[in-house]
């Protein structure tokens, strides 16, 4: 598949507004100890930017995890290839995620670490495609809103590429042949 990929939130934006999610999350939490865990390997971008800017004691984890089901019938569940290090029992957490989509991803992250004795769980996602939902869950610190595009870069990819552009680009198909 020929493509282009056409920036739809520059550098800019991307920083000034991790800023502002680091400033409302300390806001929010102050005097806690968190946990932040990174899903492998979209938000690690964005989570390396985000927790310097917060000022709170954090532990940093990751979790690894993929879709049963190939191609794009997802299924709901979710196969756990990497579990935390941590205990999570009577913790704090926050899942750092780059963008939610259906949702079924962290519906099950969610409810599995909390099925784990977590205290808490909360969600930080640099983007958001609300039209995609397809289970009730919500992010409690959202980056931005997008329409239903495919986006790559600051952690997404395309087929493992363009993880590390330092913006989130609209991929555009060049010939109108799909056919990958
Ligand atoms: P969900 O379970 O459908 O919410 O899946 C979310 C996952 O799908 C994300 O962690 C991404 O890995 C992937 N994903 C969804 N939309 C995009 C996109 O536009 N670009 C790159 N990856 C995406
Ligand atoms: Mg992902």
């Amino acid at each position: 598949m020929e493509y282009t990929i056409e920036v739809m939130i520059s550098r800019d934006r991307i920083e000034k507004k991790v800023k502002e999610l680091a400033a409302q999350i300390e806001k929010d939490h102050k005097g806690k100890e968190l946990i932040f865990i990174g899903l492998l390997k979209g938000s690690v971008v964005f989570m390396s930017d985000l927790i310097k800017e917060i000022k709170l004691p954090i532990m940093i984890d990751f979790m690894s995890v993929s879709s049963y089901g190939s191609g794009t019938k997802t299924t709901g569940i979710v196969k756990i290839l990497k579990d935390v290090d941590f205990e999570v029992k009577d913790k704090e957490l926050f899942i750092v995620e780059d963008i939610i989509d259906s949702g079924l991803t962290l519906k099950y992250v969610k409810e599995f670490l909390l099925a784990k004795g977590a205290k808490v769980v909360h969600i930080c996602t640099l983007l958001d495609k609300p039209q995609r939902r397809k289970v009730d869950i919500k992010s409690d610190y959202v980056g931005f809103e997008i329409p239903d595009e495919f986006v790559v870069g600051y952690g997404l990819d395309y087929a493992q590429k363009h993880r590390n552009l330092p913006y989130v680009g609209k991929v555009v198909v060049r010939n109108g042949n799909q056919s990958s």
